[in-house]
């Protein structure tokens, strides 16, 4: 029988979820949240979703625009095994309350605090130690590229030092009041706040982050100088390290991809899922090795890279697949992501 799902918030995050659940061979999509009608609720609705109404939402609202309502949150939590919470930062930490009063396991997304659920999670990072938890936060996206490359280095040569700076997007696509629009803003929390944050998948790794915002809706990038603890033979074999592993792309010389712009051209020539990139993207010509110092670019589509992970967390709740490589393995195949 497979796991049903809900997802709880339906915005950027939660709608590319609901389809990630959708095509996964072992769970069901149950229904989807809004608390107003909007074109993200005829999208689910066209695309024959379950709508049920959360927080202050009005079913008489949805009705009057011809959008078929199922229910009230409450009623959906009262049909599914476990729930995906994707509603904006610490409206999380509020819908707790309701899923703790229906016994229902929950992930949650980075917006919320650390300690809004039992453990931090990447599927690559600690998938082993996040078995059985009634509560998941999947790390934000800077993070949960953070924490893959983390996978990736420590693994194979340990690391002894990380300073990284995020240049960050400064809104997704689809908002249209956030800013910089010209500028470049510099977050004055020294180092910022991600550094920590990766530390809640790996606590004893030493890594210093700064960030800057950056007026572009296409990806974060982070620049990345690495002292591992082990020098690896030449750049190639890094490269090689990344190729090698789930939920990393890389770009060679020869295919011109000068920068963001071509990535997400890429994601959109390709197709899969909202045409996202949901793997970290590393540039053959961006990365050097200096003896034990590494340095290389990473960028991270923001809107999508956390997207398998919230399959994979909810894996790791249920039991649902021995290890981490285990439900990648699956979740990456029902996404189409690795195939080329
Ligand atoms: N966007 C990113 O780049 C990104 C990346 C990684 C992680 N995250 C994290 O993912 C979470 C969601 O972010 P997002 O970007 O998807 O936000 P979003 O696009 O604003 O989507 C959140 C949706 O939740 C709905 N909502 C509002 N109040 C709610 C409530 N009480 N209960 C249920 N749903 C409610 C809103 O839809 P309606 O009110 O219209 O129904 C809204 O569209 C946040 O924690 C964020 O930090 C975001």
């Amino acid at each position: 029988m497979k796991v049903r799902v809900a997802i709880n918030g339906f915005g950027t995050i939660g709608k590319r979820v609901a389809d990630a659940v959708a095509k996964q061979p072992d769970l069901e999509l149950v229904g989807v949240t809004k608390t107003r009608p909007n074109f993200e609720g005829r999208r689910a609705s066209e695309k024959g979703y379950r709508l049920f109404v959360a927080g202050e939402g009005k079913p008489s609202d949805f009705e009057a625009v011809g959008l078929r309502i199922s229910g009230t949150v409450e009623e959906l939590l009262g049909q599914v095994d476990v729930v995906v919470d994707a509603s904006p930062d610490q409206v999380g930490r509020e819908n707790r309350k309701l899923y703790e009063r229906f016994g229902i396991p929950a992930v949650f997304q980075g917006g919320e605090k650390a300690d809004v659920a039992e453990a931090s999670f990447n599927a690559l990072g600690n998938y082993l130690a996040c078995r059985g938890k009634r509560s998941l936060r999947v790390v934000s996206c800077n993070t949960t590229g953070l924490a893959r490359a983390a996978s990736v280095l420590l693994g194979r040569w340990g690391i002894d030092h990380w300073e990284v700076t995020l240049v960050r997007r400064a809104a997704d696509p689809a908002e249209s009041k956030k800013g910089p629009l010209n500028g470049i803003v510099p977050t004055f929390q020294l180092p910022s706040h991600h550094g920590p944050d990766v530390r809640t998948i790996y606590p004893d790794l030493t890594i210093a982050t700064t960030a800057v915002v950056v007026p572009t809706t296409l990806m974060h990038v982070h620049v990345n100088h690495v002292r591992l603890r082990h020098a690896p033979r030449d750049a190639e074999e890094v490269i090689a390290a990344f190729r090698a592993s789930p939920r990393f792309h890389v770009f060679a010389p020869w295919e011109r991809v000068e920068g963001t712009p071509q990535v997400m051209e890429y994601a959109r020539d390709r197709g899969i899922g909202f045409n996202d990139m949901m793997e970290n993207v590393i540039w053959h010509d961006g990365l050097r090795l200096d003896g034990r110092d590494l340095y290389f670019f990473q960028a991270i589509h923001q809107e999508s890279i956390v997207v398998p992970e919230n399959i994979d967390a909810i894996r790791a709740m249920l039991d649902l697949a021995p290890n981490g490589p285990a439900s990648v393995a699956i979740t990456d195949r029902a996404l189409g992501l690795g195939v080329p």
